[in-house]
């Protein structure tokens, strides 16, 4: 009877753990896939497909900003192997070197912050994404995985 109610107690947990893993899974990859749509949006008035809009700048700022301050917590040991549903998974380099990613998300950080308030105009964006977007691409190049 013990024994079953151990198995119970395990079997219990490792499903609440999944769970945790599935929901920072996609509470992570849904912080990534904002950050996506925001690029984009910034992208497009870059290109000259969408007016200057400061609403969307700052609010792509906003969110970017967001994401700088919750990186250190997107990837916590437990999503490590999760299986996230979009075109790109998390590289285990994230937790075998932890203080370079962390190094990473805070130049990211320091790139956003460093942003506010400088972007005016279409060609103030430009520069500034430039800077941004080298981060985004510089992170993901050593700690993300394109699935095949
Ligand atoms: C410090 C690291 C880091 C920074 C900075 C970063 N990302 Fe990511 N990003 C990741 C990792 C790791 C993944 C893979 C996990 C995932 O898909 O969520 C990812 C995934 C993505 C994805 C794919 C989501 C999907 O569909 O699976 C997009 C889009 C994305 N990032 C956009 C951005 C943009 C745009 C920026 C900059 C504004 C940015 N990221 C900054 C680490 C980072």
């Amino acid at each position: 009877m013990k024994r079953i109610v151990i198995v119970a107690a395990v079997l219990a947990f490792s499903a609440g753990a999944v769970v945790a893993q599935q929901d920072q899974a996609k509470k992570t990859q849904a912080m990534m896939k904002d950050n996506g749509k925001n690029a984009g949006a910034l992208a497009a008035i870059i290109k000259g497909e969408k007016p200057y809009d400061q609403a969307t700048v700052d609010a792509a700022l906003a969110q970017f900003d967001e994401t700088a301050k919750a990186l250190p917590t997107l990837f916590p040991e437990s999503l490590k192997g999760a299986k996230l549903d979009g075109d790109y998974a998390p590289s285990p380099k994230i937790w075998e070197d932890k203080a370079g990613f962390a190094q990473h998300a805070a130049s990211f950080g320091k790139a956003v912050t460093e942003a506010k308030g400088k972007i005016k105009d279409v060609d103030t964006l430009k520069a500034e994404l430039g800077v941004i977007g080298k981060q985004c691409g510089g992170c993901h190049e050593t700690y993300r995985i394109k699935k095949s």
